[in-house]
C-alpha cells in the first residue's frame, strides 16, 4: 500500500514512520525544506525515544522517503498539518488544512483518499468534501484522529486503545481498514462511525482528559487547605475502575500542543453552535490561573522574590519530550522573572526550545550548575533523571536549602532528613 503524509511534523513523522513499519510504502512531505533536508541526511527535528532508529530502518529498506514536493502515486494521503488557534478566538485555523487538501487533489488521481488525521472540528471533512466536489475533484475525505501522545509516541501508535475512522462511503472505510489491518489482526480495536462523529472523539477525547487534570489539580489546592494527601487521595480515587487512575497526577497545570489549543478550540466550536460548554470553560480558566498559583507558593515560603536566584529544573511540558509548547514550566519562569527574580534552568532535552522561548532566562548545562548559589530548587518537569539526583551534595551547593517539587516525585521524608525546606502539591 502507497502512503503520502502531508505534514512530517509530530504526527505526520510518527504514523507515516510506524505505517512504513507495518509494511507500507511511505512518503512523508513538508513544505520546510530545512526539515526534509535534515530528514533526508538522518537528524531528527524533534526528540522522540526510539523514532531514531525505526525511521533510520525503514529508509534503508526503501518502505520511507522525505519529500517536499507532492509527487508520484499514493492509494491515501494523510493530511497532518497544524490546526494552530487564531489569536483572539482561539478557533482552530484551517487555512493549511485547506491548502494541503487541494494541492493532494490537484496532485494525486481521484481514487486517492484524502485522510484527515490533522485535529480539525466537527464537519470540516464533510465541508472539505464540497470544496473539492465545487472545484471538479472526485477525491473522497475521511477522518482519522490520532491520539498519540509525545515521548510514548511510539508504543501509542503500536499498541492503540483505539483506532476510529470515520468515512461517508464503504470504499473510503475499506482502504483505512487496509491501512491499518495489521493492528485490527492483533485484536486492537476499530471504531467505524461517520467523519463529523470522529472528528468530535479526538476533541472530546483531549478535553476530557483535561478535565480529570483540571479536576485533581484543583483538588490538590484543596488537600492543601484541609490538610490531606493528593497522591493518595488519586490512588483511591483510580483504584475505583469507574474513574480510573490515568491522568489524575497533579501538577503545575497541563500544557503542550494540544490540550490547552484543543480546550479552546471545543469551547469556541460549542459557543458557535450556541450551546456553551461549561465544564470546559472552566477547566480553561482552572488551568489558566494555574502558573500564578504554583509561583504564590513559592513566594509565600521564600518571601519577595526580588533579586533572589531561583533554580528550575523542567521546562518542557512533560519529560521525555524537548517540547515547551504551551509549557507551564515556561510560564512559571516568566511570572518569576516579572516578579524580579533571577532564573537559571536546566532540562535533559528541553534547553535549546527553552532559550528560544524566555531569553531571559539562564540555561545551565546540568542540575548541580543550575542550582549553584539558589535559594530554591523548583522541580517543574518529572524527569526521572531529577530523582536521581544527589541532594546531599545539592544542599551544599544551595544558598537556602528550599525545594518546589511541583511534579511530587521526591521523598519528603529523606529530603527534610537531610535538612531541607521541602513544599510540593496537595499537601
Ligand atoms: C495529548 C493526548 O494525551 C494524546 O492522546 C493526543 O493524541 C495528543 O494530546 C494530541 O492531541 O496530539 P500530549 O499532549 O503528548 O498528548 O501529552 P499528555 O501526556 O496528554 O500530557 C498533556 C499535559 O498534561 C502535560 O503537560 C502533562 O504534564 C499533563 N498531565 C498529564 C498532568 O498534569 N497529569 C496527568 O495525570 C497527566
Amino acid at each position: 500500500m502507497k502512503i503520502t503524509f502531508i505534514g512530517s511534523g509530530y504526527v505526520g513523522l510518527v504514523s507515516g514512520t510506524l505505517l512504513s513499519f507495518l509494511g507500507a510504502d511511505v512518503t512523508c512531505c513538508d513544505n520546510n525544506e530545512e526539515k526534509i533536508q535534515a530528514l533526508q541526511d538522518g537528524k531528527l527535528p524533534i526528540y522522540e525515544p526510539g523514532l531514531e532508529g525505526y525511521i533510520k530502518e525503514a529508509v534503508i529498506a526503501g518502505r520511507l522517503r522525505f519529500k517536499t514536493g507532492m509527487t508520484g502515486d499514493a492509494d491515501v494521503v494523510f493530511i497532518a498539518v497544524g490546526t494552530p488557534p487564531l489569536e483572539l478566538s482561539g478557533e482552530a485555523d484551517l487555512s493549511y488544512v485547506y491548502d494541503a487538501t487541494l494541492q493532494a487533489a490537484q496532485s494525486y488521481s481521484p481514487d486517492t483518499l484524502i485522510v484527515i488525521k490533522s485535529t480539525v472540528p466537527p464537519g470540516t471533512c464533510l465541508a472539505l468534501q464540497s470544496m473539492l466536489h465545487k472545484n471538479g475533484f472526485e477525491h473522497s475525505v475521511a477522518s482519522n484522529p490520532e491520539f498519540l501522545r509525545e515521548g510514548s509516541a511510539i508504543e501509542d501508535f503500536l499498541n492503540p486503545d483505539r483506532i476510529v475512522i470515520g468515512f461517508s462511503n464503504e470504499e473510503a472505510a475499506n482502504i483505512l481498514s487496509k491501512v491499518y489491518k495489521s493492528l485490527v489482526d492483533k485484536g486492537f480495536a476499530m471504531l467505524r462511525t461517520d467523519p463529523t462523529t470522529s472528528e468530535l472523539i479526538k476533541y472530546a477525547s483531549n478535553s476530557f482528559l483535561a478535565t480529570k487534570i483540571g479536576f485533581i489539580n484543583e483538588m490538590a489546592n484543596l488537600c492543601e487547605k484541609v490538610g490531606a494527601d493528593i497522591d493518595s487521595l488519586s490512588t483511591g480515587m483510580g483504584l475505583d475502575s469507574r474513574i480510573g487512575s490515568a491522568f489524575l497526577k497533579a501538577g503545575p497545570g497541563f500544557g503542550g500542543s494540544c490540550f490547552p489549543k484543543d480546550l479552546l478550540a471545543l469551547s469556541h466550536i460549542a459557543r458557535t453552535y450556541d450551546q456553551p460548554c461549561h465544564i470546559l470553560d472552566a477547566v480553561i480558566f482552572s488551568n489558566q490561573n494555574r502558573c500564578a498559583h504554583m509561583v504564590s507558593k513559592i513566594s509565600e515560603a521564600i518571601g519577595d522574590l526580588r533579586g533572589k536566584t531561583i533554580c528550575i529544573l523542567g521546562i518542557t511540558f512533560k519529560a521525555e519530550t524537548d517540547d515547551v509548547r504551551s509549557s507551564p514550566a515556561v510560564d512559571i519562569v516568566q511570572l518569576l522573572l516579572s516578579k524580579g527574580a533571577k532564573v537559571s534552568v536546566y532540562d535533559p532535552e528541553g534547553a535549546e526550545n527553552g532559550a528560544r522561548e524566555i531569553p531571559a532566562a539562564e540555561f545551565s548545562e546540568g542540575a548541580y550548575a543550575s542550582a549553584e548559589s539558589s535559594e530554591a530548587i523548583v522541580i517543574l518537569t518529572e524527569w526521572d533523571e531529577f530523582k536521581r539526583l544527589d541532594f546531599k551534595r545539592m544542599h551544599g551547593i544551595l544558598a537556602k536549602p528550599n525545594i518546589f517539587d511541583f511534579r511530587n516525585i521526591l521523598d519528603r521524608d529523606a529530603l527534610e532528613s537531610l535538612g531541607f525546606n521541602y513544599y510540593r502539591i496537595g499537601g
